[in-house]
């Protein structure tokens, strides 16, 4: 039998894919809530014995995780043989550190709230730099899907004598590889974060590559001001109008806006999170990264 799919509300179109790319049977579930605001779950399709795969992307994570926390254990009361969590996008990640006295490593404590709810993960390149693996973190089997293949795919095929530009140095990872599958040059900037809005960047002299495309890659745009500080040193340095290619356009507040202010040709993130630039599509890996947990076993 293949696995039970329901979709935490938002990702109907991600879970529909995951269906269309084949190994999921779509669940069927009643979610709401109380006047109170407490959530109500409540499984149609019968999921004793079954595996059940929940599809919750993470991005706006606090409003998120209750209501998916306590689909896991309803489904694990009825007796659903295990509960797999597919997250597109997987949050906290980026409170890797405990960046001023009195802070956590939020990271580290959300890996353990989402461990003890579902048997294992799947996720799109979640934000690893100073934890090196989601193994540190997360205590169930859990598999990172790259986005480079499909990030090159679109790149290669519509952006000519592309020249990636990662907007720091912690992009260089995503942006070498990417560059690797299509073959073209790559770079890196220096960016100094001085608050959640406020961001400056450098760029090192760009002579031999003013005449290629600049294409800024970066793992997540969320306030966008990394990329609309690139975008201004890029134009500043007397290079072409830069295309955006991010993995999760999670886009807070208008920071779409300001990013298309900043005169860009394009901005195109993946499907990892609903937005209307996320057209490039991560279903397919997704599934097959799921497909190779749930037949291992570790699911
Ligand atoms: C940095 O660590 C990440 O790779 C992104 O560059 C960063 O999270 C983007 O954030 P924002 O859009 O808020 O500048």
């Amino acid at each position: 039998m293949k696995p039970l799919l329901f979709a935490l509300p938002g990702n109907e179109a991600m879970a529909a894919a995951l269906c269309r790319a084949g190994g999921f049977e779509a669940g069927r579930w009643e979610l709401r809530s109380f006047p109170d605001g407490e959530s109500h779950v409540r499984f149609l399709s019968e999921v004793g014995g079954r595996e059940v795969v929940l599809v919750c992307s993470l991005d706006r994570p606090d409003d998120k995780v209750v209501r998916l926390y306590l689909a896991a254990w309803v489904a694990r009361e009825l007796g659903a043989a295990r509960v797999g969590l597919v997250a597109p996008y997987l949050a906290y990640m980026r409170q890797d550190a405990r960046f001023h006295p009195g802070e956590g490593v939020t990271a580290k404590h959300f890996a353990r709230l989402l461990s003890s709810a579902v048997d294992w993960l799947v996720t799109v390149d979640p934000h690893l730099h100073r934890i090196a693996s989601l193994d540190q973190v997360y205590s169930i089997p859990a598999r990172v899907v790259p986005a480079a293949p499909e990030l090159a795919r679109w790149i290669g095929a519509r952006v000519p004598r592309p020249v990636l530009v990662g907007p720091d140095e912690e992009s260089a990872q995503w942006v070498a590889e990417v560059a690797a599958v299509i073959g073209c040059p790559w770079i890196t900037l220096r960016k100094d974060r001085h608050g959640d809005r406020e961001v400056t960047v450098s760029v090192p002299q760009m002579g031999p590559w003013r005449v290629c495309t600049p294409v800024l890659v970066d793992d997540i745009a969320s306030t966008g001001r990394t990329l609309v500080a690139a975008v201004a040193r890029i134009r500043d340095a007397g290079m072409g109008t830069p295309v955006c290619v991010v993995v999760h356009p999670l886009f807070a507040g208008d920071a779409y806006q300001a990013l298309l202010g900043a005169g860009v040709e394009k901005i195109i993130g993946t499907n990892t999170v609903a937005h209307p630039s996320g057209v490039i599509d991560m279903a397919e890996a997704i599934c097959s990264a799921a497909g190779e947990l749930l037949a291992a076993g570790a699911a």
